[in-house]
C-alpha cells in the first residue's frame, strides 16, 4: 500500500525515511468510509480520520500520505481527501508543514496515554544507597555487541525454534564449566537450567517443593524480602528463622517442622555474614536427617575481597542443595538471565514447571551468553567489577569513618553492600530516616529486611555501594551526615 510510506518517526519532512509499515493499519480504518454512498463519503472520511486521531491509532506527529496517494489507495477522488485534510487541519487534528506534507497535530491529546514506568528505582535521589544494583555503566557494551554479531552470523536457523526447556546445550555446558571452576559446584549440565534470574529459580523450586508435599520453607531473618514474596506466590509458606554469628541458627531450624531452607551462605543477605564451615556442615546434616533440601541463593557470591571466594555449599552435597545464581550483580538485572542446578529428586518437576511456564529461555540471549562465557568475556567482566567494587567498598568504609565516627561496619568482605550501625547519638532510627529521606537521600534500613520487631533504637543501615563511583559515595555519606545532624 502506497500509504505505508508514511513517516511515523516525527517531523523529519517529506521523504525523510521510509516510515514504519505499521502505519498502513491506520489507513485501513478509512476503507469503510471510502465505501460510503457518494453523497455521504466526504463526511464519512472526515469522521473516520478524526476518530483515528482521537483514539490514538494515528499518533501525534505521524506524517499522512499525500492526498494523491491516499485517494488512490482508498479509491476515492483526490478532492475528497484534500477537503478532509483541510477540514481536519482547520479543526486542529492535523497540521500542514512548510512546503508539502500533512501531519497529525502534535497537541492532540491521544486517548491512549504513554505507558507508565513502574521500574523499582529511586529517581532523582541526591544520593542513592539502596542495595541490589551493580554499576550499570560497567556493562561491557562493546564485547556484548561483538558477541551479538557473532551469534547472529553463526546461529543455525533451527536454534531459533523452541529450545530444550532447560536451555541450549551449548550454554549449559559453558555454565557448568564456569560454575564448577569459579564456585566449586558439582555442575552436571543435565541438571542445569537456564532461567530468568534467581527469582525464577526460586519460583520453580517453590512449585517443586509444593509438588513433593513440602508446604513450608525456612527463610533467613533478617533476609531477602524476595524470598518471602516468591515462595509465598508459589504457594509455599515461609517460616522466618534467626541468624547467629555463623549463619542461620540450626537449633530453631531443627525445632521447626519444615524440610526446606533458603540460605545465602556466601554473603548473607542482608547482614553480610559468610556462613562458617561448621554451619554449612550442620545445615547439610539437618537436610539429610529430614530428607529435605537447602536452597542456596548465590546472588553475589562472585565478589569476595579478602581472599578467593568460598566455594558454594552445593559442592558439598549436590543431592541436598539446589543452587541458583544470575548475572544480575555482574552484568545487569535487566538481562533477566540466571541458572539453577537441581538435585535429582527435584529435577523432573522443576524442568516440567519451566516448560509449562515459558517453553524455555530466549534462544538468542542464551547463544549470546554462551559465546560471552566461552571466550572469557564473562571472566574479564567479573575481574573488572571485582576491582571496581573493592575500591568502592573501601571508599564507603573510609567515608563512614570520617563522617560517622564510631560506626560499626560489617559484611564488607564480599558482595555489593555493607551494614552500618551508626553511633547512638543518631538514634532513634525513625527520626534519622525521616531527616535523610527529606534531604533526598535514599537508604534502606535493616529493619525492612526482618520480621523480628526487636524495638531496637540504633540506626542500622544496609548500604549499597557497588553502583556508585567512589566520589559519589564520599559525597553521599557527607550529605547523609549533614542531614542527620539536622
Ligand atoms: C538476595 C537476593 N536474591 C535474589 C534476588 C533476585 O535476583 P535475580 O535478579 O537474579 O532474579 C535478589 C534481588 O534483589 C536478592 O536480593
Amino acid at each position: 500500500m502506497t500509504a505505508s510510506r508514511t513517516n511515523r518517526g516525527g517531523d523529519r519532512g517529506a521523504g525523510g525515511g521510509s516510515g514504519a509499515g505499521g502505519g498502513s493499519v491506520a489507513w485501513e480504518v478509512l476503507l469503510p468510509a471510502a465505501g460510503a454512498p457518494a453523497r455521504a463519503r466526504g463526511r464519512a472520511l472526515q469522521a473516520a480520520l478524526r476518530e483515528a486521531v482521537r483514539s490514538g491509532r494515528l499518533v501525534p506527529d505521524t506524517r499522512l500520505p499525500s492526498s494523491r496517494d491516499l485517494a488512490a489507495d482508498l479509491g476515492v477522488s483526490r478532492g475528497l481527501v484534500t477537503e478532509a485534510y483541510e477540514q481536519l487541519t482547520a479543526e486542529g487534528y492535523l497540521r500542514s508543514g512548510r512546503g508539502a506534507g500533512t501531519w497529525v497535530g502534535g497537541a492532540v491529546r491521544s486517548a491512549r496515554p504513554p505507558a507508565r514506568d513502574l521500574a523499582p528505582r529511586a529517581p532523582g535521589a541526591v544520593a542513592d544507597f539502596v542495595p541490589g544494583t551493580p554499576d550499570l555503566s560497567l556493562f561491557p557494551r562493546a564485547a556484548w555487541a561483538a558477541a551479538q554479531r557473532g551469534v547472529l552470523a553463526e546461529l543455525p536457523h533451527q536454534e531459533l525454534g523452541y529450545p530444550d526447556p532447560r536451555g541450549l546445550p551449548r550454554l549449559r555446558t559453558a555454565l557448568a564449566e564456569l560454575l564448577s571452576r569459579r564456585r566449586g559446584v558439582v555442575a552436571d549440565p543435565e541438571r542445569l537450567l537456564v532461567v530468568s534470574g534467581v527469582a525464577q529459580a526460586t519460583t520453580l523450586l517453590g512449585f517443586a517443593l509444593h509438588a513433593r508435599g513440602i508446604g513450608t520453607v525456612a527463610v533467613e531473618d533478617p533476609g531477602s524480602p524476595q524470598h518471602n514474596d516468591l515462595y509465598t506466590a508459589a504457594g509455599v509458606r515461609t517460616v522466618p528463622l534467626p541468624l547467629d554469628d555463623e549463619g542461620l541458627a540450626v537449633g530453631p531450624l531443627r525445632a521447626s517442622d519444615t524440610r526446606a531452607v533458603v540460605t545465602t551462605p556466601a554473603h548473607q543477605y542482608p547482614t553480610g555474614i559468610a556462613y562458617s564451615a561448621r554451619r554449612r556442615a550442620e545445615l547439610l546434616d539437618w537436610a539429610r536427617s529430614v530428607d529435605g533440601f537447602v536452597l542456596e541463593d548465590d546472588y553475589d557470591g562472585d565478589f569476595r575481597y579478602d581472599r578467593a571466594p568460598v566455594g558454594a555449599l552445593q559442592g558439598l552435597d549436590p543431592e541436598r542443595v539446589a543452587y541458583a545464581g544470575s548475572v544480575s550483580k555482574s552484568l545487569a538485572p535487566g538481562l533477566r538471565l540466571g541458572w539453577l542446578l537441581v538435585p535429582e529428586a527435584l529435577a523432573e518437576e522443576v524442568v516440567e514447571r519451566k516448560r509449562t511456564m515459558d517453553l524455555g529461555h530466549p534462544t538468542l540471549d542464551q547463544a549470546l551468553f554462551a559465546r560471552f562465557v566461552e571466550r572469557g568475556d564473562y571472566d574479564r567482566q567479573l575481574r573488572r567489577c571485582q576491582r571496581a567494587y573493592r575500591e568502592r567498598r573501601d571508599a564507603l568504609v573510609a567515608a563512614l569513618a570520617e563522617h560517622f565516627p564510631g560506626s560499626r561496619v560489617s559484611g564488607i568482605a564480599a558482595g555489593l553492600h555493607a551494614i552500618a550501625v551508626l553511633p547512638r547519638r543518631f538514634a532513634p532510627e525513625a527520626g534519622f530516616l525521616a531527616r535523610v529521606t527529606a534531604a533526598g537521600i535514599a537508604v534502606r534500613a535493616l529493619a525492612d529486611c526482618t520480621h523480628a520487631r526487636t524495638g531496637h533504637e540504633d540506626v542500622r543501615l544496609v548500604l549499597g555501594y557497588a553502583h556508585l563511583p567512589p566520589a559519589r559515595i564520599r559525597e553521599g555519606v557527607r550529605l547523609m551526615a549533614e542531614a542527620a545532624e539536622g
